[in-house]
């Protein structure tokens, strides 16, 4: 299986998305800037994946700090942070695997550090200053490591958990990408897929190719095709025509961010998929694993939902196709309401959204 981001000698290594379909590009990156930017600029993309870039971004702002003393160390985490924390807001892993890092740095701090140390003689104090930073270095890389392998096996379960709804024949649906290339394993909404056909089902896929950037048909085709799965690809505003004349039998989609209501933040036009699952009377399931779940926020009403610039709608790629300074309009998300939900998979089991009961 390929792998979107890994860690290798010390660089953070990872495949630029935007080049797919043509070209299968790694990209080694040794900066947090140049992270950031491929962050902003969907070179790595999907929820768990951004999540995952970013505490390896973590871990490489600690490597690379020239700081001698913890405090120094502890000013170059924050400002990494905070860059990492502005690329995109919707996705809530990106929050959720900065605290963990953070708070990592915070206990292995003071565990290491506690602060009677403070009185030893300067001298041996900055001796063992170093070892200590270079201790907690150690930790912060092992713990960012952690959090990509966690998420490999959370998309394993994910995938077994939802593959229990699929049946010979389905007609499966799904949006934007949520699989190999959204996650540092098989996906979520697409693990599901993979975990079914390992199994033996029999049954089709059809990707939305997801207007305006296309991550349905650059990259969950490129990656179903790759992995010999029936997939056909449709043009968004297909899909109400198909589920009526081919049969789709459900929807599964990612999220990006679930509210403690279980209202879900996904890419834009999945609220469209979700209204009209209802009206056809099919099932629609969103996979995510369950640190795509905020607790914080109450309902989808106040998931931030990202804008993006009008040129990724002016232009197809390089072409333009509407009048430069048209008025344009363009969020990447739309919220789900919970209403609308069939289930929510996650890597400990499937819920329906009334109080959040495993079903
Ligand atoms: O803008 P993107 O490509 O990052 O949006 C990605 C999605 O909307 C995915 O469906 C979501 O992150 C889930 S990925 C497992």
């Amino acid at each position: 299986m390929i792998e979107p981001i890994k860690w290798k000698n010390g660089k953070i290594v990872f495949i630029d998305q935007t080049e797919l379909p043509r070209k299968l590009k790694y990209v080694a990156c040794k900066d947090v800037d140049i992270l950031c930017e491929a962050i902003k600029k969907l070179r790595i993309r999907g929820a768990p994946l951004i999540g995952v870039a970013v505490s390896l971004g973590y871990a490489l702002a600690c490597l690379n700090s020239k700081e001698k003393t913890l405090t120094g160390l502890k000013k170059d985490l924050a400002r990494a942070s905070k860059k990492l924390r502005f690329t995109r807001p919707t996705a809530v892993n990106l929050f959720w695997a900065l605290n963990r890092m953070e708070k990592k740095f915070e206990t292995s701090r003071l565990g290491l550090w506690p602060r009677s140390k403070n009185i030893v003689r300067a001298s041996g104090a900055s001796r063992e200053h170093k070892a200590v930073i270079t201790q907690i270095k150690r930790i912060i890389l092992k713990e960012a490591l952690n959090i990509l392998e966690e998420d490999k096996l959370m998309c394993i379960a994910i995938g077994k958990n939802g593959a229990r709804l699929i049946k010979n024949g389905d007609v499966i649906l799904t949006h934007c990408n949520a699989g190999i290339l959204a996650t540092a394993g098989q996906g979520t909404a697409l693990s599901i897929i993979y975990e079914a056909k390992k199994q033996g089902k029999k049954f089709k896929v059809y990707a939305d190719e997801t207007r305006p950037l296309m991550q349905g048909s650059r990259l969950t085709m490129w990656e179903l095709m790759r992995n010999n799965i029936d997939a056909t690809l449709i043009c968004d505003n297909m899909a109400a025509s198909v589920i009526k004349n081919k049969g789709v039998t459900k929807i599964i989609v990612g999220a990006d961010r679930i509210a403690a209501n279980g209202d879900a933040a996904n890419k834009i036009g999945t609220y469209g998929l979700a209204v009209l699952a209802r009206y056809h009377g099919i099932p629609f399931y969103i996979a995510a694993p369950s640190s795509t779940i905020d607790k914080f926020i109450k309902s989808g009403e106040d998931i931030p939902i990202e804008e993006r610039k009008p040129e990724e709608i002016i232009y197809a790629g390089s072409k333009q196709t509407a009048p430069v300074s048209a008025k344009v309009y363009n969020p990447a998300f739309d919220v789900t309401p919970n209403g609308l939900i069939s289930g929510i998979i996650t890597e400990k089991g499937v819920y329906e959204i009334k109080g959040f009961r495993r079903i």
